[in-house]
């Protein structure tokens, strides 16, 4: 997979992607990740990216001009199966969004800053609009930097072990229920028993029962 990622603060997205899963799956060449500098297709001397809004008031918005020019130079090189506009009034993000976005082969995302960008760039562009969470960051590049590391994640290969993704939280639409290594006794507090009985059947019984009364408690919107 690749992603394509355009910034107008591209250092922000210098370290994410240079550690531990993502950096190893690009190292095995399962993920590229280009981060765009949209600075680079400013208008004038000064590369000038945004404006006032239209009808006034405070915030500038991100011009039409060089979104556009970079959108489509990108496009003209390869079929992106989907343009996200990373934006706290997109749809939430989750792991059933990140799961699809995985099967894709090309994905561009579009860091928004200030107001926003240009609502024309959205509608001829823009395939999804995304929030991460209902909060407002500063830019959409930390957005997109937890995009593309759960996507990536995801990718075949990615992990040493395929299934483990599988039991991740949320995967299976409930919380992971509780881990632990050694020692088995740490200053008073044990391993519950059945984790060293080698009763797998009887492992995975309680792993399941922790998992659900773990969801239950914590996030009862997903029972
Ligand atoms: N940009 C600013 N806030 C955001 C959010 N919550 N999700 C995605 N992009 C954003």
């Amino acid at each position: 997979m690749r992603i394509d990622i355009i910034s107008v603060k591209p250092e922000l997205l210098t370290g994410p992607f240079d550690h531990s899963i993502i950096a190893r799956a690009k190292e095995k060449g399962l993920l590229e990740i280009y981060v765009h500098n949209l600075r680079d297709y400013g208008i004038g001397k000064h590369k000038v990216i945004d404006d006032y809004q239209y009808g006034g008031g405070a915030g500038m918005v991100m011009m039409c001009g060089p979104l556009d020019d970079i959108i489509t130079d990108l496009k003209c090189e390869r079929k992106y199966s989907d343009i996200i506009y990373l934006t706290p009034d997109g749809i939430q993000y989750n792991q059933g969004v990140a799961n699809h976005l995985s099967l894709g082969t090309n994905i561009m995302m579009i860091c928004g800053h200030y107001k926003g960008i240009d609502e024309r760039i959205r509608e001829m562009h823009v395939t999804k609009e995304i929030s991460i969470g209902d909060y407002v960051l500063s830019g959409g590049e930390l957005a997109a930097a937890v995009m593309a590391d759960s996507i990536g994640r995801l990718l075949p290969g990615v992990l040493g072990d395929e299934t483990s993704a599988l039991f991740d939280s949320h995967q299976d639409g409930l919380l992971a229920p509780p881990v632990y290594t050694r020692p088995e006794d740490f200053k008073g507090n044990i391993v519950p028993s059945i984790l060293l009985s080698g009763n797998n059947k009887a492992i995975d019984d309680w792993r399941n029962d922790q998992a659900e009364k773990r969801t239950e408690k914590r996030r009862p919107d997903m029972m």
